[in-house]
Order: structure tokens, then sequence, then C-alpha cells
């Protein structure tokens, strides 16, 4: 039984991280989906409110867990019995970062391994905030996030 873990902000989740999944799911028996704080970005929604949108958006998939933590990645993958870390990789401007963190997480455990998933092209230009930022002045975000995210921004964004 092979489980790799999927972390980040998902805050929130877009089309190109439920691909990624999906992606991931081919290549893993299991995946772990674990919405973690990154200590620089300051978050719109709730951990819990992410971790819903993620179940919601993943229930059309067998062997996907939602879950959350805090402190070291690390230690959440050893503690799930994992020795994989899936990352998603757009464009060349992901790879510095994600490969100095890579790095970094196998000097710190020589058994953890970050595999990076491709996403499909049609999201190669999508991330959270430019999602948030659209749906922030009232943008169309159908087909860029799953239903239930689309829901969830218009909600938070028509209270402020
Ligand atoms: O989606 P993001 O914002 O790129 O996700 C970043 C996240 C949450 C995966 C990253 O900030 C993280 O791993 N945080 C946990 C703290 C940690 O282990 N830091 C050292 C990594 S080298």
């Amino acid at each position: 039984m092979k489980t790799a873990v999927y972390p980040g902000s998902f805050d929130p989740a877009t089309n190109g991280h439920i691909d990624v999944i999906e992606r991931a799911l081919r290549l893993f028996d299991k995946v772990i989906v674990a919405v973690g704080d990154n200590p620089g970005k300051k978050p719109t929604f709730t951990i819990e409110e992410r971790m819903g949108m993620l179940k919601e958006s993943t229930k059309h998939l067998n062997n996907v867990g939602i879950d959350s933590f805090s402190g070291l990645l690390l230690d959440f993958v050893k503690g799930k019995d994992s020795k994989i870390i899936i990352r998603g990789l757009r464009a060349v401007s992901d790879f510095e970062f994600e490969f100095q963190r890579a790095l970094l997480n196998r000097v710190a455990d020589g058994d953890i391994d970050t595999v990076f998933i491709m996403t499909k092209e049609h999201y190669v230009y999508l991330n959270s905030s430019i999602v948030k930022e659209m749906a922030m002045f009232g943008g169309k975000v159908s087909g860029l996030v799953p239903e239930i995210v689309e829901k969830r921004l218009k909600e938070k964004f028509s209270k402020t």
C-alpha cells in the first residue's frame, strides 16, 4: 500500500489541485491531502473550511483522505507511514521554490522524496490567489474551481 501526502494551503482548492490529486491516484494507492498553514500567507478560509471544500470536491474519488497538519510537514508524512510528498508544478517559476523545499526535506530525512506532478495544461495559469482576486471583484470563476469553492467564494466576498 503506497501512500502519498499532498500538502498545501488549498486556500481554496482550484481545479488545478483536483487535477493533481487525480493524477497522483494513478501513481499511488492512497493520497492524503494535507491542509497546512504557510507562514508566509494570511489565509482567507479557515483550515476547517478548506478541508470541507476539499472533501466535497474529491467525493467522486476513492482512496483520498483529507487531513490537516501544523508544524513540520516531514513529521506529518512520517506519522502517516508515507515517504512521498506530492507537489504540483505549473511553470519554471515554481521550480526554484519547490526544488529548495524538496531538497531541504530530503536532507532532513533521506527516506523522503518529493514527486512533482504537472497540472493539466488548461490549469497552468491558475493559483488560489488569482482565483480569489477574480472572485473578490465579482469576476467569473466557474470552470476554474470546483462548484463548492465557487459557492463559498461568493459567500465570503459578498459579506465583505
Ligand atoms: O500551497 P502552499 O502555500 O505552497 O503550501 C505550503 C506548505 C503548507 C506545504 C508549506 O508551507 C509547508 O510544508 N509547511 C509546513 C512547515 C514545514 O514543514 N516547513 C519546512 C518545509 S521545507
